[in-house]
């Protein structure tokens, strides 16, 4: 039977970061990722992460089934961070899921149920894995042209119908590091309400772009002013529980019974894909975010690694300038959180690749947070060197190791 498989596409992402482990150049950079370092290099356990884990392991006495909707206090806990007021939480219902992927996918299946056939509107360029987490769960995929301008993104927008559901990056945009200004979200918030469509929104980087609540502002708006949003929550980049597979999808509805009717689909979602989420990282995050100490380590935790990130794309910006790259600089003055895009070709990537070992995808996409400080320099030289070298001759591969297959702008 098996042979009847053909060559699957592999993962571009993961393919990239397989070939990076393979380079045998002690000085290049892994920066395809969304993964956060501290300055010596290590993704850590955040110290309040830590603790929550030395207070569960003594207490622990069961490993009981928790339930179809999961931890119940970290859905408590998502639901009241999220969304910051009780008015909102009382509007809204939350199940654990298998990380932010879970979320999407549980939520593309809630749309699904919903109506079949629902076309969801993401962003171009948009996070590698929307599209196929959407069409994978059989809906309708368009586009809006993002990270060009809001007024692109607004204009697109004009042609999504009620019935329509956009997903909608909540902060620090996955690739482009642009996040709509303000009054661009309002407006995106009056479309809606005109025309009848629902925003989804991903969040998966909140308190690493201005801060949790800064970050969690155009989320929160949208559900002050719109009867049904849908939320998926992330919690590996903020809380670094990467493996432990921990998220929530968030629902506000417009009625009780319409919020019961949800959940239950939602919960016989999962029941068809894993049962029931794993328990840990939610126990982890429920108990850091009920006990006033650890939320007070984890939210200081969560403040430095932003300035990190901060600091690390502000450095690098003065290291361009110097170099007399002024347009990349002015480019990456403007964005934030983990990923700054470089305004370079696939093929300026893959030749950054080849003369520097500096690995980033062929979209242009780096993970600022992945790069020590004392690279810095190192990084805009690279970076600089790739805008004064000339193109590669057709075939050609500039160094670069040989590799299975054609790479797409990605
Ligand atoms: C925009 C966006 N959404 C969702 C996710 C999914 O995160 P995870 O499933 O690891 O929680 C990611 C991960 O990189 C992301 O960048």
């Amino acid at each position: 039977m098996l042979e009847l498989l053909s060559a699957p596409p592999v993962d571009p992402l993961w393919d990239l970061s397989a070939e990076f482990a393979a380079d045998p150049r002690p000085e290049r950079l892994d920066l395809v990722l969304g993964v956060y370092r501290d300055h010596t290099g290590a993704t850590p356990v955040m110290a309040a992460v830590k603790e929550a884990e030395i207070r569960l392991a003594d207490r622990a006495v069961s490993k009981e089934y928790r339930g179809l909707s999961g931890n119940t206090a970290f859905n408590r806990a998502m639901l009241s961070m999220v969304l910051g007021t009780d008015a909102r939480t009382a509007r809204a219902t939350a199940v654990q899921t298998v990380a932010g992927t879970g979320a999407l996918r549980l939520l593309a299946d809630l749309v699904r149920q919903t109506r079949p056939g629902t076309t969801v509107w993401i962003s171009d360029p948009a996070y590698v894995n929307h599209r196929p987490i959407l069409e994978g769960a059989g809906l309708t995929v368009r586009t809006y042209g993002y990270g060009g301008g809001d007024d692109v993104m607004l204009e697109d927008l004009r042609a999504a119908r009620r019935g329509d559901v956009v997903l909608l990056q909540g902060c620090c945009h996955n690739p482009t590091g642009a996040d709509p200004a303000a009054e661009t979200w309002e407006a995106l918030a009056g479309l809606a309400e005109a025309n009848g469509w629902v925003p989804f929104v991903d969040l998966a980087y909140h308190g690493l772009g201005d801060g949790l609540d800064a970050d969690l502002w155009a989320t929160r708006m949208l559900a002050d002013r719109l009867p049904e949003v849908l939320i998926a929550v992330s919690c590996s980049k903020n809380f670094g529980l990467y493996s432990d597979r921990t998220g929530c999808a968030i629902v506000l509805g417009p009625s009780r019974q319409t919020l019961r009717h949800v959940e239950t689909a939602l919960q016989n979602a999962a029941r068809v894909l894993y049962s029931m989420p794993p328990d840990h990282g939610a126990a982890v995050v429920a108990t850091v975010l009920e006990d006033a100490g650890l939320r007070a380590t984890w939210r200081a935790e969560l403040d430095a690694m932003r300035g990190r990130i901060a600091a690390n794309r502000a450095d690098l910006v003065a290291h361009l300038e110097a170099l007399g790259c002024p347009d990349v600089a002015a480019s990456l003055r403007r964005q934030k959180g983990m990923f700054s895009m470089l305004p370079l070709t696939p093929e300026q990537m893959r030749r950054m690749r080849g003369q520097s070992g500096v690995y980033g995808t062929n979209a242009g996409r780096i993970n600022i947070a992945g790069v020590c400080a004392h690279r810095i320099p190192f990084l805009a030289q690279a970076v600089a060197a790739t805008l004064d070298s000339p193109a590669t001759p057709p075939g050609g591969t500039a160094g670069l190791p040989a590799t299975a297959g054609p790479r797409t702008a990605w």
